[in-house]
């Protein structure tokens, strides 16, 4: 293994494995996302982790609401590469943003009962416009890849500028997918809630995107434990060896 952190997948889904949609909305999902959030966010959590990793389309549902940044044109030329604006956070927000296209309001989140700093994971594609824009908010950037995002450089920063030794990939199931088809997670957690909705067009747990591609693989089960409301919570090793058999 290079020198990464540990990644580990953690998700809520539906019986039917879709990571969002209406079923939300009933009480079943709601005591499953308690338990979701219990493991990895609560007061005593299962995994311990100094960021998690979400998609652009996750990020814009949840926090940036689909804002466009408010952007000089004439800003000064910003220095070129990463910009750490915060290096001991307690935790890091770590957004997958290739182009640049979010409207951050602040260098700080909320979720839940948990604080984070944003940290942008840009490439090459993002302007300088964007770059002065974040400057501005002091929220932390990497630029990893030119055109396309470098997985294993992004990992490398990650760990060195940041100090993250464990990461959580939180979603959606596009950036689940790229990660795990490159052979850059190690366990994938999922909570399953007691619910569904027949939606057809909801992503699940793992997709494409058009982005990478598709293909079989077998994971190794090592937990199944029921927990509250009748959720269950499945824990999955990934064996890098037999991947790159
Ligand atoms: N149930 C849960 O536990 C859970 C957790 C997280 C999210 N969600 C839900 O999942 C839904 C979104 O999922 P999604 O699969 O549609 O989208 P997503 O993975 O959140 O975002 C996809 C976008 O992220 C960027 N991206 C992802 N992987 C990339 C890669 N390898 N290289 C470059 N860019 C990459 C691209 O942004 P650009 O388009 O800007 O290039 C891509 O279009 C949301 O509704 C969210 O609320 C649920």
């Amino acid at each position: 293994m290079t020198d990464r952190p540990f990644i580990f997948c953690h998700m809520l889904t539906s019986l039917d494995g879709k990571i969002i949609g209406n079923y939300m909305s009933i009480p079943e999902a709601s005591t499953a996302g308690d338990v979701f959030y219990a493991l990895a966010f609560g007061e005593n959590p299962h995994y311990r982790h100094q960021g998690w990793l979400s998609g652009r389309v996750t990020t814009d549902d949840n926090f940036t609401r689909y804002r466009h940044p408010a952007l000089d044109e004439h800003a000064a030329p910003v220095p070129e590469g990463d910009f750490v604006a915060v290096q001991d956070a307690e935790k890091y927000y770590v957004s997958i943003d290739p182009s640049g296209r979010l409207g951050w309001e602040s260098p700080d989140l909320t979720y839940r009962t948990t604080h984070a700093h944003v940290l942008e994971v840009l490439t090459g594609r993002a302007s300088n416009a964007y770059k002065a824009f974040l400057r501005k908010l002091g929220i932390s950037y990497v630029i990893a890849g030119e055109e396309e995002l470098d997985r294993d450089l992004l990992l490398a920063k990650l760990k060195e500028l940041f100090g993250i030794e464990t990461l959580m990939l939180g979603g959606g199931g596009v950036l689940n997918w790229s990660f795990v088809h490159a052979g850059l997670c190690d366990e994938i957690s999922v909570v399953i809630a007691p619910a569904a909705d027949g939606a057809s067009d909801s992503p699940a747990l793992f997709e494409t995107g058009g982005r990478t591609p598709d293909g079989p693989r077998g994971f190794t089960l090592q937990s199944a434990e029921v927990r509250e409301g009748g959720s269950v919570w499945l824990r999955y090793s990934i064996d890098h060896e037999k991947e790159s058999a």
